[in-house]
């Protein structure tokens, strides 16, 4: 006699599954109800919301993203539970109150933003843009729409761009001008670093839908360019599922990043930009100031140096100190140390990088920074091996 199993049976039990080993709860049952019941209002959650059958919750045939912002967790009934996270069996199923309105998404009925403009000003607006790792996994299409939506400002000396605490209205990239990045902490302001005439802000309360995180003031006069909320959402935040699909397994096989929450790894997926390289071109150059960090996706990477010490008389030839396979990371040291990068970095054949800027680097990676010092001494007694010298690459 043969039994016939429900559609969506086995993946539901192995979510569950997962989930007790992930979590390891005391009290299985009451694991069990919390988790189905967290499952069936995220499948309730919202009017166009249908539970797939071993899919989690999809929405109009989309995943629904949603983001913890860490705060919603405390006001949760079940603030030590987390609901089903994205994994292997259900990694579409909503993971905490914020949640991007996959409407919103869909919308792609909402007229289109365009803001007319000259070539010069398109010129410089595509300059501005080229390096902006949000806008890196955007197909051609998406990227011009972005273009064409944005519009040019200027700002004052002391002027706020963005105010903490408010309501996310635009996405900014900088043209020009410095800006200050001023986080309070314990009512008291603190600056925790600054835009110097490049990168972007303002993507946070986009993504998740959370009060601005930090207060951005220029510091003389500037230009900037803005996108709107709902054309970045519309682009960007569905872009974001697409990354966290492409990306979740390899960044979970990260082994720098295995001490990171799950959502901590998803929140580095959101803002990570992919760059790639042709055999033999120079992704780092000793002595330049450092503005990322990158991670192997692809290929490998050669770490050479030019040896400063006055005893060693190849001076100006570069050494070969150590190679980086897919998963490993480089370019971490110079943003540990603030000092200029201390070695370059070339790829070997085609190489594809993740690539993390200095803000989301402070933001996200604090954690991991500790593992990253410690790696400093195995960089200095492998320069010692091959200088015979020792070689300070601390702050
Ligand atoms: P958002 O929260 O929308 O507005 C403030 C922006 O400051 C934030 O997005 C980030 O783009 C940027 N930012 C840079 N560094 C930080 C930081 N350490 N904490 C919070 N926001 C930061
Ligand atoms: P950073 O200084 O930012 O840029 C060059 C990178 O080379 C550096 O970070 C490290 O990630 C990497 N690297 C690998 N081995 C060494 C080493 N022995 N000394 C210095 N940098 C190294």
């Amino acid at each position: 006699m043969s039994i016939e199993i429900p559609a969506g049976l086995t993946e539901l039990l192995q979510g569950y599954t997962v989930e007790v080993l992930r979590q390891r709860p005391p009290d299985l049952v009451d694991f069990a109800v919390r988790y189905f019941t967290r499952l069936r209002d995220a499948a309730a959650g919202g009017a166009a919301a249908k539970a797939a059958p071993g899919r989690g919750v999809v929405f109009d045939g989309e995943p629904m993203q949603t983001e913890s912002n860490g705060d919603e967790d405390e006001e949760d009934d079940d603030s030590d539970f987390e609901p089903p996270p994205p994994s292997r069996f259900n990694r579409r199923v909503s993971v905490c109150a914020e949640t991007i309105n996959p409407d919103e998404e869909e919308d792609d009925s909402e007229p289109r933003v365009v803001h007319p403009k000259t070539d010069e000003q398109r010129c410089r607006l595509q300059e501005a843009c080229k390096d902006i790792l949000l806008f890196k996994t955007l197909d051609q299409e998406q990227f011009s729409e972005v273009l064409d939506a944005m519009f040019e400002l200027r700002v004052q000396p002391d002027e706020h761009v963005i105010d903490q605490g408010d309501d996310g209205d635009n996405f900014y990239v900088i043209e020009r001008g410095v800006y200050d990045i001023v986080v309070q902490r314990d009512s008291v302001g603190c600056c925790v670093g600054h835009y110097d005439n490049k990168g972007s802000f303002g993507e946070l309360a986009l993504m998740y839908n959370t009060p601005r995180a930090a207060t951005i003031i220029a510091k003389q006069e500037g230009a900037l360019w803005g996108l709107d909320r709902a054309t970045f959402r519309r682009l960007i935040v569905k872009n974001n599922a697409k990354k966290r699909r492409m990306y979740e397994t390899f960044i979970e096989s990260v082994p720098l990043l295995k001490t990171l929450e799950l959502s901590e790894r998803m929140k580095i997926v959101d803002v990570l930009g992919v760059k790639s390289f042709q055999d033999g071109e120079r992704i780092i150059m000793q002595g330049d100031q450092a503005d990322c960090f990158y991670i192997v996706e692809s290929g490998e990477v050669k770490i050479m140096m030019k040896s400063k010490t006055k005893s060693d008389l190849q001076d100006n030839v570069e050494v070969e100190i150590t190679r980086c396979p897919r998963g490993q990371y480089f370019g971490e040291l110079a943003l540990v140390t603030n000092k200029p990068r201390a070695a370059s970095a070339y790829a070997i054949g085609y190489v594809k990088c993740l690539v993390i800027d200095i803000q989301a680097f402070e933001r996200l990676l604090g954690s991991c920074k500790e593992i990253m010092k410690r790696n400093i001494a195995h960089y200095e007694e492998q320069l010692v091996a091959l200088f015979g010298s020792s070689m300070d690459l601390r702050d």
